[in-house]
């Protein structure tokens, strides 16, 4: 009965077991294509996201490129002694490829003045100790350039290693207008000072000079007094020399300019010179057309006379002096101290095979009262007017020498239609 009965239940429940079994598929295929369509659209979303990330990312890439290679200062990672990454004002600063640069000892990129004091300061800085934030140094480029740079690291971790961050910034340039700066700041305040001084003396001595004279024209030469009141006269024509040095080198001294013939002065100034001093040779290299020049024709002969004399004195046993025109560019003109201002200009230079100078007294030669000779040879004031008469001229001037071999004096004088559009 039981069987039957249960027979008959399961007759009776097979059609609904079956029923249930298609609606248990249904639902279980239901609930895959749910979870699938959740899936797909999980994983959609995640691709999105990834798609996000790497665009992203790409962009984010694109911009530290631009950033790092478009600085305008040299970014470049330090391990193990060389550059290991670079940017592209690094390459252009020091004149290296990438490949070289990953194989040149940074050693060999620093001054060798210079290589003990950042060596240390790296390797301080790789310990964690501290060290002074920004410093300067001079590097050296592939074509053998001296650059001066500011340098900042940071200490950072490259590829799993200790290395470091590093920014550096070209400041050539601007170390030379700081030193152009001191440099005529300097000049110009003793200018000032010695421009007074000299106005202020140059008084003084006509009031003298005044005095002196109406006391010789009540007397003849026969007077005791005489001889006396002539000495006192001829200290008074020294003094007033030296006032007009110095009136010179401050820019107070009377100036007529107008065109002139450079030549033809340096020829009558160097015959002159060369008629006293017969143990000296003169020659002279003078271009045939020497651009115009505008200048004082007084200031230019004080000036040219005062560098024959610093010549001579530097070849006491006598010698030869080189004078030499030519017409230049700015370009031409080489300093640390300044930029020219673009233009022609007259190159006058000065040349003797004397003495020389070393770097210390050539940074001091333009100091009015700045002399190396015995005292009573020189009052240091040559070279002071030399100055301020080309520097009233809008020129420069520049020096070579090395001691025991000689020196020579540049000076650059622009050419007259410069100076009219100039003004
Ligand atoms: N051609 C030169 N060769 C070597 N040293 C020079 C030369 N010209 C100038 N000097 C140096 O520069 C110094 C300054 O020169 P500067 O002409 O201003 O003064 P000075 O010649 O000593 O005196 P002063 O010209 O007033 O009589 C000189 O004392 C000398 O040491
Ligand atoms: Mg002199």
């Amino acid at each position: 009965m039981k069987d039957i009965q249960s027979r008959g239940v399961q007759k009776r429940k097979k059609p609904t077991g079956t029923i249930l079994t298609m609606d248990t598929n249904l639902m279980v295929k239901d609930q895959i294509a749910e979870a699938l369509t959740a899936r797909i659209k999980t994983l959609e979303k995640e691709l999105q996201q990834r798609v996000q990330i790497e665009t992203d990312l790409q962009e984010l890439g694109q911009k530290y490129k631009l950033i790092f290679d478009k600085a305008r200062d040299a970014i470049f990672i330090i391990q193990n002694d060389v550059i290991r990454f670079a940017n592209r004002r690094a390459r252009t600063v020091l004149g290296y490829t990438d490949e070289e640069l990953s194989t040149t000892a940074i050693a060999e990129l620093i001054h060798p003045k210079d290589r003990n004091l950042v060596a240390s300061r790296h390797l301080k800085k790789l310990k964690g100790q501290k060290v002074p934030g920004t410093h300067s140094f001079r590097v050296i480029s592939k074509t053998g350039k001296e650059i001066w740079v500011e340098h900042t690291a940071v200490r950072v971790n490259w590829e799993g290693q200790p290395a470091t961050l590093n920014f550096v910034r070209n400041i050539t340039k601007k170390r030379k207008l700081d030193a152009q700066l001191q440099f005529t700041a300097r000049l110009e305040a003793i200018g000032t000072l010695a421009g007074g001084i000299a106005h202020a003396f140059n008084n003084l001595l006509m009031g003298i000079q005044g005095h002196t004279s109406l006391q010789l024209l009540d007397i003849d030469s026969k007077h005791p007094h005489y001889t006396t009141l002539k000495k006192v006269e001829n200290a008074i024509q020294e003094g007033a020399e030296l006032t007009q040095q110095l009136m010179g080198y401050a820019r107070k001294g009377r100036y007529r300019s107008r065109s002139i013939a450079i030549n033809e002065i340096i020829e009558n100034t160097s015959r002159t010179f060369q008629k006293m001093k017969k143990e000296i040779t003169i020659h002279r290299d003078l271009t045939q057309r020497p651009h115009a020049i505008e200048a004082d024709q007084g200031q230019m002969e004080q000036m040219l006379l005062n560098l024959y004399i610093n010549a001579a004195d530097a070849m006491p046993d006598g010698g030869d002096i080189y004078l030499k025109t030519k017409n230049v560019t700015h370009r031409d003109i080489k300093s640390n101290l300044y930029e020219p201002r673009p233009g022609k200009y007259v190159m006058v230079t000065v040349s003797d095979e004397g003495l020389g100078m070393d770097k210390k007294i050539q940074h001091r030669i333009f100091d009015p009262f700045f002399t190396t000779k015995k005292s009573g040879k020189g009052t240091g004031l040559g070279l002071a007017s030399v100055y301020g008469i080309v520097k009233s001229h809008d020129g420069y001037i520049n020096v070579q020498s090395k001691k025991g071999r000689g020196t020579t004096f540049f000076i650059y004088l622009p050419a007259a239609d410069k100076r009219k559009t100039k003004k």
